[in-house]
């Protein structure tokens, strides 16, 4: 198929329509059969659960391009079952592993002349999403749910690229203890506005956001979780209850492990061992792995070793070995790619 004519290598994260997306809804207790459509509007009851109690919950993953021509996702399966995580926290019904990969699917292949060519630097992101549609008015779940599947061609998700990003210890927290932050919903998008629209006020590019109990232990940012490189090279993640589980970072630890032969923690991280790291980065689909050059809690300045110039060696190691499993450079472990 020919590709659209699209200024692929300088795309940035942003929305742009594609040709097709997927609906299925939920009524009377059951999900109908589904169906690609050319309609990217969505029409709602003005009193629609979504619209008053933010009944909604989404996923992000991308399509690529390999070398050898081919288009495929990275581990749809992981999406798929943290959607059943978010649907059962909001008392939403689940929209079945098999459908969700086969939505997924077909979405992908009817917009494949919008997934950028390999070597472009961009991917196709995929949208898919959850929420209440019958009018909601006393504090309940909806009995009506429309699930979607949307894909928007995308660059890097800051803005310059990958470029080492400065970010700040906020003051706002992103979720509580035995609340929301371990589910992908929108509402906790909606608590991160303020602090990040005041971030970029300030001059950061994101957040980082410690745990709001103590706020002593680094969690992670918006948009993101944290990986932290030790001066001899291990690997060491922020283990909690409260940020969401990406399929980034585990698969980051497991390519540190078992490609890069590198030792790997997932446990709490004190912000106060954050000055000892050598190497920061944001892991997830949108961010990748985003470097970090400096962190800055109130005016004082933790400078990664790494610097403001370019990637950690540790970092940049992970990146390639990761984005070569994705594109089809480096043989995938059993199961982490689909094909289109
Ligand atoms: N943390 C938050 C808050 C996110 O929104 C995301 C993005 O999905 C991630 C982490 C990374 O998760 P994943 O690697 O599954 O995309
Ligand atoms: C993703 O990485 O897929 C996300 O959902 C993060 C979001 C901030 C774009």
């Amino acid at each position: 198929m020919a590709k659209k004519n699209i200024d692929w290598a300088n795309l940035g994260f942003q929305y742009q329509m594609t040709a097709m997306r997927y609906v299925s809804d939920f009524k009377e207790g059951k999900w109908d059969e589904g169906r690609l459509t050319e309609d990217a509007n969505v029409v709602l009851n003005e009193c629609a659960g979504v619209l008053q109690y933010a009944q909604t919950i989404f996923e992000g993953l991308k399509a690529y391009t390999t070398e050898d021509g081919r288009i495929v996702t990275f581990r749809p399966d992981l999406n798929a079952d943290r959607m059943v995580d978010s649907a059962k926290r909001l008392e939403m019904p689940v929209f079945p592993k098999e459908r969700f990969l086969d939505a997924v699917h077909q979405t992908v292949a009817a917009n494949a002349d919008y997934v950028p060519p390999y070597g472009s630097g961009a991917s196709l992101y995929i949208r898919p999403y959850m929420f209440g549609t019958n009018p909601v008015i006393g504090v309940k779940p909806a009995d009506e749910y429309q699930f979607r599947v949307f894909t928007t061609p995308v660059g890097p998700y800051f803005k310059g690229g990958v470029r080492p990003l400065t970010i700040r210890v906020s003051d706002f927290d992103r979720a509580a203890p035995h609340g929301t932050g371990h589910i992908k919903a929108g509402l906790n998008y909606a608590m991160s506005m303020h602090a990040i629209v005041d971030a970029h006020v300030q001059g950061f590019d994101e957040n980082m956001y410690l745990d709001a109990a103590t706020r002593t232990n680094v969690e992670e940012t918006g948009g993101a979780n944290f990986l932290f490189v030790t001066k001899d090279h291990k690997v060491v993640t922020p283990k909690s209850g409260s940020i969401l589980p990406s399929i980034t970072r585990r698969s980051l630890l497991y390519v540190a492990k078992e490609y890069l032969g590198l030792e790997v923690e997932e446990r709490e991280v004190p912000f106060e061992e954050v000055k000892e790291f050598a190497e920061c980065g944001l892991c997830g689909t949108a961010a990748v792995i985003s470097p970090v050059g400096k962190i800055v809690d109130h005016g004082k300045e933790i400078c990664l070793p790494a610097g403001m110039e370019a990637m950690g060696p540790v970092t940049q190691k992970l990146y390639d070995t990761l984005t070569g499993i994705q594109m089809g450079r480096i043989e995938a472990p059993e199961g982490w790619i689909h094909v289109i």
